[in-house]
């Protein structure tokens, strides 16, 4: 496997720079207090769930869950949308960990009905026709993988948007009527890639050809250097407007905090 680079600065400046990484003590306390969560989550909230796209961010979860042995089922919202690159993980994470990730998939009647009355690709038409699909092929599914548990686990990171800026580690998600933990949510982008290549984490091959953040096929393109992270997601949307219904916070979509002026 080629080594990790930091996705997002990959044409400009590789992950391992030393000028652009932090001490290594600051990361491995950094890891040390996520284990801890994870941990707490295993022996509090039992049964759990960990919520992975395959990202780069849920890698880093995958592995301190799957190394330190921890009874988290690790399941994925596969929509019927996906890069081939992003299917490749489930092979990639069974030959590194010997696990199967649980597949979740869309419900065929509602993918058809919706494909029926507004076609293939009715998500560009407007946000409504995109949220409308991100219901039928992720949250609808995602319903359906979070029944019966206490608590699930994401690995949404506050720096990765203006919607995740208030993101806390430990949530209370009213709508699935359990706890939800973000672990990672202080974790930056170098903290993500010095873990992955510190420990040889598996990865998605999208991350070395500018897609630091990744979603359907249709809807996630490759950034150009210096764009925001998620510039690629939903690309023809305004940034504000940019989730996909998985993350509700108190009945709403979105968590963006007022920035004062300096
Ligand atoms: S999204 O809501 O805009 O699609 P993003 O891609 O940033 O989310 O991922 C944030 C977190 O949502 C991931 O770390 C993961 O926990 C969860 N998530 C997103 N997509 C999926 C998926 N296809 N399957 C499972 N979990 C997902």
């Amino acid at each position: 496997m080629r080594a990790a680079r930091c996705p997002s600065t990959a044409t400009s400046a590789p992950a391992s720079d030393e000028h652009t990484r932090k001490p290594m003590s600051d990361l491995n306390a950094r890891v040390n207090e996520t284990r801890g969560i994870l941990e707490r989550i295993a022996r509090d909230f039992s049964p759990a769930v960990f919520a992975s796209s395959l990202a780069a961010e849920d890698m880093v979860l995958t592995d301190l869950i799957l190394k330190a042995g921890l009874p988290i089922t690790i399941f994925s919202l596969e929509t019927g949308r996906l890069h081939k690159e992003t299917l490749a993980m489930f092979d990639k994470v069974k030959a590194h960990y010997g696990y199967d990730i649980v597949v979740m998939r869309p419900k065929q009647e509602l993918v058809d009905e919706y494909v029926a009355k507004n076609g293939l690709n009715a998500f560009y038409d407007s946000v409504e026709m995109r949220k409308g699909c991100c219901y039928v092929r992720k949250v609808e599914p995602l319903g359906r993988a979070l029944a019966g548990n206490k608590a699930w686990i994401t690995g949404q990171r506050r720096a990765q948007s203006t919607t995740r800026l208030e993101l806390p580690v430990q949530e209370d998600d009213a709508a699935h009527g359990m706890a939800k933990f973000n672990p990672l949510a202080d974790w930056s982008e170098d903290d993500v890639w010095t873990y992955i290549r510190d420990n040889n984490v598996p990865y998605n091959d999208l991350h070395d050809r500018g897609y630091p953040s990744i979603g359907c096929e249709p809807c996630t393109r490759a950034i150009q250097p210096g764009e925001d992270v998620r510039a690629g997601r939903w690309w023809w949307e305004n940034a504000d407007s940019k989730e996909c219904g998985l993350h509700l916070v108190d009945g709403k979509l979105i968590r963006i905090k007022s920035v004062a002026p300096a």
